[in-house]
């Protein structure tokens, strides 16, 4: 691959910025000094020093985010503060984007990467990756409630598939109750409008997980850090399976 090419997806800047230290005689390779962004490389055999670090190739990034509410899950908006906004520059020189989204109101586990055939395989309607979310709801959920998830809830435009409510705490004084919920699809405010259907509304929403990734609790709001090696090979070991 090309050197520029090389150092740009190795997250040491922008393409303009790694001409500047190709110029600047910065980098180095197989310990010769290179200038040329053309120059041909063997990412896996040469070695690349730039400003004296040797460079590990990284093709694709993997972040878990503990999205805080007010926070919207695109790369680039007008109005709002976006989830690559919380991020670092490694992710923004490599292009992550985030695997599905969030509603503003909504917070917890999202994946972001720059790896598409990944996203592809957790987003795909085909594949019915599992989404746990935990909601706080204005009402008292009931066994029927229960029930109905399981049939499968209908809704104006679209028919979900069988899903599982759990009841972790009911409320009765406050007429509030704690729940768990786990749907395969991902239609827009799908949790919302389900609980919405069943006379109910969600008040909180917090996902928990998404196939094998499961929200790294230590995160606070906000936070975030890259997967660790044994996260990603569930998340390969599930993409192949699934
Ligand atoms: N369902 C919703 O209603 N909102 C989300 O953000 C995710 C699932």
């Amino acid at each position: 691959m090309r050197l520029d090419k090389f150092l740009v997806e190795a997250g040491v800047g922008s393409r303009t910025e790694v001409k500047q230290l190709l110029k600047k005689k910065l980098v180095e390779v197989n310990g010769v000094v290179e200038t040329s962004a053309k120059r041909h490389v063997d990412e896996k055999a040469d070695q690349i020093v730039c400003q004296g670090q040797v460079l590990g190739y990284e093709k694709f990034v993997y972040y878990m985010l503990n999205k805080p509410k007010d926070v919207i899950s695109a790369t680039e908006d007008n109005h709002h503060k976006t989830v690559l906004d919380l991020l670092d520059k490694t992710a923004h020189d490599k292009e992550v984007f985030p695997v599905g989204r969030l509603d503003i109101d909504t917070h917890g586990l999202l994946l972001l990467t720059n790896n598409g055939a990944l996203a592809h395989a957790m987003l795909s309607p085909k594949r019915h990756v599992d989404k746990l979310y935990q909601a706080k709801v204005q009402g008292i959920v009931t066994v029927e409630d229960i029930e109905a998830f399981e049939k499968g809830i209908v809704l104006d435009d679209f028919s979900c598939q069988p899903a599982q409510l759990l009841i972790k705490e009911v409320d009765e004084k406050a007429e509030t109750s704690l729940v768990h919920i786990t749907i395969k699809e991902g239609k827009f405010h799908q949790v919302k409008r389900m609980v919405a259907a069943r006379g109910k509304k969600v008040v909180d929403l917090q996902r928990l997980s998404m196939g094998p990734l499961v929200l790294d609790q230590s995160l606070s709001l906000g936070q975030w850090r890259r997967l660790t090696d044994q996260e990603l090979v569930a998340l390969e070991n599930f993409k192949v399976e699934i």
